[in-house]
């Protein structure tokens, strides 16, 4: 079949977290006119979208994931005016902005779920997913993804709600058809004001089993969740509900953060006939490798290895050819910095994984997204006690497993936090060598990485071998060779324990990529045998070529 042309499968975006991107008024939290004043880097980058994590007022019990009211933006980021500022000057140079949609849960504060607790039978009661207690105590045994239970006991009715992550996030309940009108409506709010899509938080997650079936003991404390929240019975039902109210009214980019999404179901969220989304999010090459030195839960202190990566990200290119698009990352917000997962931060390695890892993904078939400091190879920190730590989901796991049930060794988790921990992708954006690596005049709200005099933005833009410059070029070939949206994807040196191949084909033209994931020179023909019948090499991270082989963390792209 052949591939309909769209403009987001073209796009390149960008993911700014705005709390720790670029503070204009020293408060030390980032905020929109620090975006909007950026707007020239990201233009000289080349990116075409940004999706700006959320910007909405909140407690921020979970930064900006748990909010209060969606149609008014956080104090620390500023006022509704300053985003109609970033939205226009944005526009101005052709980068579009995609906002972040968080309707899985609202925050406690939320006026909806402020009512909803009064009473059984106030209103919004139904706003939200209540249950009776099961022998006195919660109605199951889920854990909260965010460690503890997930169901909380409200004192004024003696029932439970569910919250999947925070207590502080009730979930809410998809199946009463006003909430589903509150969600379109305020969803049309924002498309009207001129904003160009949504990638969606925990979308696969609205839909429940109606059982609420204990799960499966995993840690030998609670129940998993997963199989009863993830890709629910009624969940595809409500977001082409969503698609024919609103998506399919705008012109809009949309990715579902999918937790828990196989190849089948991304199948039906990402369908080509365009019912639900555009893309989704999945989890199986993050959360999904853990590595070899697995801790508990999620927390591991091992490395995941490339053929496990390969074997995903392949049959995810597979199984979605022709069917559905893919979304290709390798961070977030959520996630440990890439070149210290799966590259090599040290200094000797670090620009040359960084290179690599870019160029091994966005040669691939999807929409790829870059995560703030990821172009300028930023790597992950290091935590020395949990008063290093700002996020709830470390805060409470470390509670939980170190203090509370003393399953894991305190310097262990430590260890569990430097590898995989989401504060490693928060720390500021690390944009010079002054104070505070020019993300704040204020105290930052989370320590900057130290190794920010070295790395960071001016010193990136002053260097025309930098991994700013190798982005900016990535970006610049995908824009302008088809065959590297639209050719399809097609695997290469399948027994190779260290070089990742492989080619995209479009009308008789051929792309060849290699990457060598390991820090020796690793054997390969297929660049050379290309060379030899007249292709020409796209971009590369090394300057000089050995024939016959890939230097150390050596990508090489051949058309
Ligand atoms: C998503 C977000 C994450 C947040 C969670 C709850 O996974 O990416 O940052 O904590 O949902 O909203």
């Amino acid at each position: 079949m052949k591939e309909k042309k769209m403009w987001w499968k073209e796009a390149v975006i960008y993911q700014i977290y705005p709390r720790s991107f670029s503070d204009s008024d020293g408060d030390g939290i980032g905020d929109l006119n620090g975006i909007t004043s950026r707007l020239p880097y990201l233009e000289k980058l080349g990116v075409d979208v940004i999706w700006l994590s959320p910007v909405y007022q909140s407690p921020n019990d979970d930064n900006g994931y748990d909010i209060s009211d969606y149609r008014a933006i956080m104090k620390d980021f500023g006022t509704m005016e300053d985003f109609d500022r970033m939205l226009a000057e944005a526009h101005a140079r052709g980068i579009r902005i995609v906002m972040d949609l968080v309707v899985n849960h609202t925050s406690d504060e939320h006026a909806w779920f402020v009512e909803s607790r009064k009473s059984k039978d106030n209103p919004f009661r139904d706003y939200y997913i209540w249950k009776e207690p099961r022998d006195g105590k919660e109605p199951n045994n889920w854990q909260s993804c965010f460690s503890g239970s997930a169901w909380q006991l409200d004192e004024a009715t003696g029932m439970y709600y569910l919250h999947c992550f925070s207590k502080k996030q009730p979930d809410l309940n998809w199946e009463n058809p006003k909430v589903r009108d509150e969600v379109f409506d305020m969803m049309d709010w924002w498309c009207r004001k001129g904003i160009d899509g949504f990638r969606m938080d925990v979308i696969s997650m609205i839909s429940k089993d109606p059982a609420y079936p204990d799960g499966p003991v995993t840690d030998g404390i609670y129940g998993d969740l997963g199989p009863y929240v993830c890709n629910g019975p009624h969940v595809h039902e409500y977001l082409q509900e969503m698609n024919r109210r609103v998506l399919s009214r705008y012109d809009l980019l949309t990715v579902g953060e999918a937790a828990g999404v196989t190849t089948d179901e991304a199948r039906k969220y990402a369908n080509a006939e365009g019912t639900e989304l555009n893309m989704v999010f999945q989890f199986e090459h993050t959360d999904g490798v853990a590595g070899e030195d697995h801790v508990i839960g999620k927390w591991t202190v091992g490395k995941p290895s490339m053929p496990v990566i390969r074997e995903i990200l392949n049959r995810w290119e597979d199984a979605l050819e022709g069917k559905a698009w893919n979304s290709l990352y390798w961070d977030n917000h959520d996630q440990p910095r890439a070149v210290s997962r799966y590259g090599n931060d040290a200094p000797e390695w670090r620009v040359l994984s960084a290179k690599m890892l870019a160029t091994c993904l966005h040669m691939m078939k999807g929409t790829p997204y870059i995560y703030q400091g990821e172009e300028l190879g930023m790597t992950n920190t290091h935590f020395t006690s949990l008063e290093d730590c700002r996020d709830i989901e470390e805060i409470n796991a470390y509670n939980q497993y170190v203090v509370e049930h003393k399953m894991v060794d305190g310097a262990l988790m430590l260890k569990c936090f430097d590898t995989v921990a989401r504060d490693n992708a928060r720390t500021p954006m690390q944009w010079d060598a002054s104070p505070n690596a020019g993300f704040t005049t204020g105290t930052p709200w989370i320590p900057v990485n130290p190794n920010y005099t070295q790395i960071n933005a001016e010193a990136a833009l002053a260097d025309p071998d930098s991994v700013f410059y190798y982005y900016q070029k990535l970006i610049a070939l995908r824009h302008e060779y088809p065959v590297i949206v639209y050719g399809v994807f097609k695997a290469r040196m399948m027994d190779s324990e260290a070089v990742y191949a492989y080619e995209r084909e479009l009308d008789g033209q051929l792309l060849t990529v290699a990457c060598n994931w390991t820090d020796q020179p690793q054997p390969c023909t297929l660049i050379d045998e290309r060379l030899s019948k007249g292709g020409r090499e796209l971009i590369s991270n090394y300057k000089e070529h050995e024939t016959g082989i890939l230097q150390p963390y050596e990508a090489r792209v051949i058309l």
